[in-house]
């Protein structure tokens, strides 16, 4: 109970800072807040953490590239086992590749298309970022994880949506999809793990989905 309170009032306070944002603004969208008003470094970080979502429709178009460095510059800084760094990042935002995988996905489950505003499996997203790791690694899926999180939220300080997406895996794996794979030029013995939608998003921010704060407690 003591920590959903202290979960509850960093929200709140996270929520009740910014005196000229409008409340949307508060809730939903970080890198508003931060552009408008005077964050202290702690309250810009929880509140860039807590109002981060995933976003699932974008505008077409891609990622600056420039942007997309810092992404990937914080993505690197993560903490990673032994500073091994493990991971095999690659960035995509070349039409043919992204329209190619989607025509691949439809082609194997027509359905998909019919969702409404469908234009591709990254989920309209015009930039993907491939995070890949060694198939034999004890720590390449954690190492990974950490960097995915990074990223995302560097991205979203920066007013750049983003969804993991661990449904394109199954689609990069397909027999049509091997000349993308080859594309991405993975090391040998690498293992795709996620791909990132990356995008200047379209429309409100969701809601977050409930989170279940019993999962996380102290012991004595
Ligand atoms: C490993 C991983 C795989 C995911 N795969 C998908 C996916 O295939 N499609 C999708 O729409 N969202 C996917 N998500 C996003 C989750 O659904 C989302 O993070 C979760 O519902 C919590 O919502 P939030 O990110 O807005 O807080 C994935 C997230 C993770 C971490």
């Amino acid at each position: 109970m003591k920590d959903v309170l202290k979960y509850g009032t960093v929200l709140m306070s996270a929520i009740a800072l910014a005196g000229c944002c409008n409340d949307d603004c508060k809730k939903q969208e970080a890198a508003c807040c931060t552009a408008t008003t005077e964050l202290t470094q702690e309250q810009a970080v929880m509140d860039n953490i807590l109002s981060r979502r995933s976003i699932r429709n974008y505008t077409t178009e891609p990622v600056n590239r420039e942007q997309m460095a810092k992404v990937l510059e914080c993505g690197i800084y993560a903490p990673n086992a032994m500073n091994a760094q493990t991971w095999a990042v690659r960035v995509v935002d070349a039409p043919d590749f992204i329209e190619g995988i989607t025509k691949i996905a439809v082609e194997a489950n027509p359905s998909i298309a019919e969702q409404e505003g469908f234009r591709n499996i990254f989920r309209n997203a015009p930039t993907v970022a491939f995070v890949a790791a060694p198939e034999q690694s004890y720590s390449g899926e954690y190492d990974c994880g950490l960097l995915s999180e990074n990223m995302m939220l560097a991205a979203w300080s920066m007013g750049i949506g983003s969804c993991c997406l661990g449904s394109i895996v199954p689609i990069m794996q397909m027999e049509e999809a091997k000349p993308y794979m080859e594309r991405l030029q993975l090391p040998e013995g690498y293992k795709l793990l996620v791909g990132i939608a990356f995008g200047y998003p379209e429309g409100d921010t969701p809601q977050a989905p409930e989170r279940d704060a019993s999962k996380a407690y102290y012991v004595e």
